[in-house]
């Protein structure tokens, strides 16, 4: 029996919401697993399988670890094929994808009952912050605040006339080298500056009130640190803007950006694919639906190949 696990892509902070704002986008990572006689064998069916482990290191496999540990399960053995599709170290949730496959497949595999809220603890310690996590095992957009080491949550549903512009660089970002340039601590005011644009963007986005997504996204606490390690991340975000964008943000660490747009827009993707050619010939766009289900673990029959 083989377990099929699909994983949502994540941008984390959307601009203002600095740890603790994130939604799950229609781009997925697929984890396939299978108990077998003994050994581990990993197969990546990807070019991540070039920098990927495929041993005991492996984030899914560890993150199935935790699961059996928790519950007391042992394997003999494990076959697992990764398909990744969210794009490696770029701020689009590829490590949190990574975790909550493995922890949706395990769950799935040895029946252990976790829930949502159990699966999302475990993956935000994993992880050490909760903002990817929750968006892909939850779908949607997730608002999240850890207390007493749980993780309290709120997940909203994205309207359906939006849709995100996901601009890919092809060079990674460490998340670890992408927090430490960010200050020890912040001012009063731009602290205030930041929890006002994270409640208006959040309340706007909910209720329509689309005209205040530009200002909504608007950070003091990371993306101005962090931009001065994107070459020409200030141009990318005012074409975005001068092609209809409603809001842009340095997604997750970055190094990509997202682009808030009107799902009717016409010209945007046209206009910004242009300007990649023409300027930035090392950055891809994919245009992207929110995901509004989160990952999902099954039980499938056939053979994969
Ligand atoms: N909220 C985290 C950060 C997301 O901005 O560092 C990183 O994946």
């Amino acid at each position: 029996m083989m377990i099929k696990v699909k994983i949502p892509a994540t941008s984390a902070n959307m601009g203002a919401g600095f740890d603790c704002l994130g939604i799950a986008l229609g781009l997925y990572n697929y984890v396939y697993a299978e108990e077998t006689d003994g050994g581990l064998n990993i197969e990546i069916r990807d070019e991540s399988a070039n920098y990927l482990p495929t041993d005991e290191r492996n984030l899914v496999y560890r993150s199935m670890q935790e699961v059996f540990d928790r519950v007391g399960y042992r394997t003999a053995g494990l076959h697992l094929i990764l398909e990744n599709n969210v794009p490696v170290t770029r701020g689009l949730g590829s490590s949190s994808a990574g975790i909550v496959g493995g922890l949706l497949a395990a769950n799935e595999l040895c029946e252990a009952g976790l829930s949502a809220d159990e699966l999302l603890d475990m993956a935000a310690r994993i992880e050490g912050h909760p903002d990817n996590v929750a968006p892909a095992i939850l779908g949607g957009i997730t608002i999240n605040a850890s207390s007493r080491r749980k993780i309290r949550h709120v997940k909203a549903e994205v309207p359906k006339d939006l849709k995100f512009a996901a601009f890919v660089p092809d060079f990674p970002l460490p998340t670890k080298k992408s927090r430490e340039i960010l200050p020890k601590s912040v001012s009063l005011h731009d602290a205030a500056f930041n929890t006002g644009r994270c409640a208006l963007l959040l309340t706007s986005i909910m209720t329509g009130h689309y005209e205040n997504i530009r200002i909504g996204v608007e950070d003091r606490l990371h993306q101005r640190f962090r931009k001065r390690l994107i070459p020409h991340i200030d141009d990318l975000f005012r074409q975005a803007y001068r092609s209809g964008a409603l809001g842009v943000y340095l997604s997750g660490a970055g190094p990509t950006v997202v682009a808030i747009i009107k799902a009717g827009d016409k010209s945007f993707e046209p206009r910004m694919r242009g300007y990649l050619r023409r300027y930035m010939n090392n950055w891809r766009l994919h245009i992207l639906n929110a995901d509004n289900v989160g990952a999902a673990a099954c039980k499938i029959q056939m053979e994969v190949n």
